[in-house]
C-alpha cells in the first residue's frame, strides 16, 4: 500500500509520520509516535479508553483514520499535564478515583472537555459526559466526585 506522509500538531509540537491508508490514529500514535497514554480497549468505539482532543473535541482514536488527522491539532493526556496534574487531576487523586487506572486517561480528557465547555455541571451532566468511558473497576461514584469537587475550584 501507498504510504503518505501526514503532519499534525501533537501536544503543541508539530510531527510528522509516514502512514498507509488504512492506518488508525490511535495505533499510530502509540507506535509510530510515542504516545502512550490512549489505550487500546475495545478497538471499535465502546469503551473510551482511546479518547483524545482532536481538534478541541474528544473522539475515540480507534475509530479515526490517521490519515484524517492530517494538519489536525491533537492532545493526548500527555499534552493536558504537561505543566503538572491539573486541578482534575489532583481531585482524581485525592478521591482515589481509580484503580487499575487503565479507563484514566479516557476519562481525564471527557471530563476535561465536560469542565471546558460547563464550569459548573451538575451530576447528571458529570454522568451523562463520562457515559462513554467504561470503567470496570470503581462503580464510576469516586470519578463523579472529583469531577464534581474540582469543578468547585
Ligand atoms: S479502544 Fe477505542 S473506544 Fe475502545
Ligand atoms: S480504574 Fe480500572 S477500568 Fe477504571
Amino acid at each position: 500500500m501507498t504510504k503518505t506522509t501526514i503532519e499534525l500538531k501533537l501536544n503543541g509540537e508539530t510531527r510528522r509520520v509516514d502512514v498507509e491508508p488504512n492506518d488508525v490514529l490511535l495505533d499510530v500514535l502509540r507506535e509510530k509516535l510515542g504516545v502512550k497514554s490512549p489505550k487500546v480497549g475495545c478497538d471499535r468505539g465502546d469503551c473510551g479508553t482511546c479518547t483524545i482532543f482532536f481538534n478541541g473535541v474528544t473522539v475515540r482514536s480507534c475509530l479515526v483514520l490517521a490519515m484524517e488527522a492530517d494538519g489536525a491539532e491533537i492532545v493526548t493526556l500527555e499534552g493536558i499535564s504537561k505543566d503538572g496534574p491539573t486541578k482534575l487531576q489532583q481531585a482524581f487523586v485525592k478521591h482515589s478515583s481509580f484503580q487499575c487506572g487503565f479507563c484514566a486517561p479516557g476519562m481525564v480528557l471527557s471530563a476535561t472537555e465536560l469542565l471546558q465547555k460547563n464550569p459548573h455541571p451538575a451530576k447528571e451532566d458529570i454522568q451523562e459526559a463520562i457515559a462513554g468511558n467504561l470503567c470496570r473497576c470503581t462503580g464510576y461514584s469516586p470519578i463523579i466526585e472529583a469531577i464534581a469537587d474540582a469543578a468547585k475550584k
